[in-house]
């Protein structure tokens, strides 16, 4: 029985007998071939998915937070707390519960979607709408916890980088071998550098025979790391990565350079052309923010970037359902209303 990513990984974690494992049975997620997204992209790839949306609570975030929060059971601490654009609160909140834990979270208020935030209220956590955005929310978090018993669960926790990274173990396990790009959203820059480490690490085990080009995508309203300075006022319809000052820049800087990689912007237009195709072509629902990789290959694909056959991996890093108003505000049909008869049904589907 498969029973999350410690039991799994247990030798490549800094956990020991005594960590007490709290688990939702994480990880172990679909990487899935999208031969018809990959035509739309480019004709040299073949294109696999790695759907994190299919983590318990709906996001990668549940790989970080289970080493996380069993590593805060070990240090005995009764109090976790983080900032969010979502996803990392919706995922603290669900296993802090599982762990009898207090959580606190600070959210940019009226800018996260709202299934994230069912989720938070829904796990116990106590949640608090700042006045401000992600970056100001962090800055509270890291002050409060450096003066409080407090743990810190963003990814500025060394713990959840070292849950994150199982996520290149399992593409590396699946594949047989590393992909020759991997593409993925970045926002804070915590998970770029995790899969970057993953990578490494099972590169040096002998689990592959070469390493990945990283493939970074922020949102060209919040693109800091592209632009090269903080935004202030980080602007864009993906609020997941909705980020000027990323705690993790340096590490994601080294992550695009040792890899031989790129790290660049898409706009909104391009993330949500991108929403489209594949919830069109594939069938697979993610969040705004997970589908920039996507738009971002898409621009690759058309300037000729990838100049012979290429296996490419995109980690698919939060659910659809996630953000049900732009799921319905891309819709171009909303439910026609029509009588109990076959009569009507069949005249609103032109069939009568
Ligand atoms: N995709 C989704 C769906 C996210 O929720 C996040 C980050 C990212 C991508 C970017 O990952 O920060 O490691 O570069 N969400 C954080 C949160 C900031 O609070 O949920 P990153």
């Amino acid at each position: 029985m498969y029973k999350g990513l410690i039991d799994r990984y247990r030798e490549y974690l800094p956990v020991t007998d005594k960590t007490p494992v709290i688990s939702i049975h994480e990880g172990n997620t679909p990487l899935i071939r999208a031969p018809r997204l990959a035509a739309w992209i480019s004709p040299k790839i073949d294109l696999y998915l790695k759907y994190e949306g299919l983590n318990p609570t709906g996001s990668f975030k549940d790989r970080g937070m289970c080493m996380a929060i069993s590593k805060a059971m070990e240090e005995g601490v009764k109090t976790v707390m983080c900032a969010s654009t979502g996803n990392t609160s919706a995922s603290a909140a669900a296993y802090s519960a599982r762990a009898g834990l207090e959580c606190h979270v600070l959210i940019p208020g009226g800018k996260i979607a709202l299934g994230k935030l069912a989720q938070a209220l829904v796990h116990g956590a106590k949640v608090l709408a700042v006045e401000g955005n992600f970056d100001e929310a962090l800055k509270l978090v890291r002050d409060i916890t450096s003066r409080y018993p407090i743990a810190l669960v963003n990814s500025l926790n060394p713990y959840r980088i070292q849950g994150q990274k199982t996520a290149s173990f399992e593409i590396i396990d699946d594949l047989g071998n590393s992909p020759d790009f991997h593409a993925l959203p970045v926002g804070n820059a915590g998970n770029i550098t995790a899969y970057w480490m993953g990578f490494k690490e099972y590169h040096k085990k002998g689990k592959c025979s070469a390493l990945p080009k990283m493939l970074g995508f922020q949102a060209a309203g919040s693109a800091p790391i592209v632009e090269g300075h903080p935004v202030k006022h980080p602007e864009t319809i993906a609020t997941a990565i909705r980020i000027g000052n990323p705690a993790s820049w340096q590490s994601a800087l080294a992550a695009r350079d040792e890899s031989g990689g790129i790290i660049d912007k898409v706009t909104d237009e391009q993330i949500l052309e991108a929403y489209r195709m594949v919830t069109r072509l594939e069938g697979v629902f993610a969040e705004p923010a997970s589908v920039a990789p996507i738009a971002g290959l898409k621009l690759l694909g058309e300037s000729g970037y990838f100049t012979k056959p290429s296996v490419v991996t995109v980690t698919l890093t939060g659910h659809g359902l996630k953000d049900p108003q732009t799921a319905v505000n891309q819709s171009s049909a909303q439910p026609k209303v029509v009588s109990a008869n076959i009569e009507s049904v069949l005249q609103a589907l032109n069939m009568q």
